[in-house]
């Protein structure tokens, strides 16, 4: 994570500078010493021609955000924040949407992180009953919550325009992915597990995180290319159908199958449950979840709910848990 230093304000006001400041500079030392108005407008063309190129890196890291290039050349840096144990994290910005009346929650047992079902007066909240196992389901603006839980998978999708809010950073492209658009709390609790594996001598990392439905829809079309429908349907989410579209859940390291039976998938799969995840695509659950086991694979649903389904390490799945099916209509 990038946090403004003294070395990116250094560089940044340098840099600001030079892309400014010469060529004013330039236009004023020609302005001095040459009054040709012909050769001045050439030299306006130049300083134009300047200004544009030496806006290119800046441009570049609009397009290609990178956190820590972006904090160095655009002095788009994290911010500082205390919580309330006055212990320091990091927010770059948070979608000022607060919700008028707060439906349901799920308050974890040991803090008071929530993940809340929230409804404002102009939003569109559909009940559509109660699962096998008792759990309402309902939907607000085409996103399903059970139990007041939002769930995506090959049954419930979330609509092609729908992007989380309160998420650690907000995502700038709908057609990139970002690993630090990551839900508040779930990226707070992803703190703590990374530092946790770090302690013990791992490196855990977010290999990709938030995914837009653009890009989830030419990842997806890309794998139906190279290995056909049937197969790219046991690995990879449709378009509007990936939980990775919520935010809420991330892979680690290396989504692959080599990842499995690492040291890594290991610790994830015996740790996960204590910081608020849970392994969403379990081994031998593909019948539930509808996709193969995926050790690199994390959704946050918060401590208590983690801890039930992480079932001593027999990983009971969402799907079971709360009764509802994960199968394409077609
Ligand atoms: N790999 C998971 C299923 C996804 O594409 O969202
Ligand atoms: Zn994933």
């Amino acid at each position: 994570m990038c946090k403004a230093t003294l070395i990116t304000n250094i560089i940044f006001y340098l840099y600001t500078f030079i892309w400014i400041g010469v060529p004013i500079l330039y236009l004023i030392m020609f302005r001095l010493y040459k009054s040709n108005r012909k050769s001045y407008l050439n030299a306006l063309k130049y300083a134009l021609i300047m200004f544009i190129v030496l806006f290119i890196p800046k441009l570049f890291g609009y397009i290609f955000y990178d956190s820590c290039y972006n904090c160095t050349i655009n002095h788009i840096c994290e911010k500082e924040t205390k919580d309330k144990d006055n212990e320091s994290e990091f927010v770059i910005s948070e979608e000022k949407n607060e919700p008028t009346t707060k439906k349901t929650e799920n308050i974890s047992s040991t803090t008071t992180t929530t993940i809340s079902t929230t409804t404002k007066k102009s939003d569109n909240v559909v009940y559509n009953g109660v699962s096998s196992k008792g759990y309402k389901i309902e939907t607000i603006n085409g996103v399903t919550y059970v139990d007041g839980m939002i769930i995506v998978n090959k049954t419930y999708p979330v609509p092609q325009d729908y992007v989380p809010t309160n998420t650690y950073k907000t995502p700038t492209s709908a057609t990139k992915v970002c690993n630090d658009c990551i839900n508040l709390e779930a990226y707070n609790a992803w703190q703590e597990m990374k530092a946790d594996a770090q302690a013990v001598g791992l490196n855990l990392w977010i290999q990709s995180g938030y995914r837009p439905y653009k890009l989830q829809e030419s990842l997806y079309n890309g794998y139906v290319k190279r290995d056909g429908k049937e197969a790219a349907d046991k690995y990879s989410a449709r378009a509007g159908y990936s939980e990775h579209q919520t935010a809420l859940c991330f892979d680690i390291n290396n989504p692959s199958k080599s990842f499995n039976g690492t040291v890594e998938a290991k610790w994830i799969n015996d740790n996960a449950y204590k910081y608020g995840f849970i392994i969403r695509y379990p081994q031998g659950k593909e019948d539930e979840t509808g996709y193969m086991y995926e050790s690199w694979h994390v959704r946050y649903v918060g401590k208590e709910l983690a801890l039930t389904l992480y079932n001593d390490g027999d990983w009971i799945t969402l799907e079971s848990y709360l009764g509802i099916t994960s199968k394409y209509a077609n």
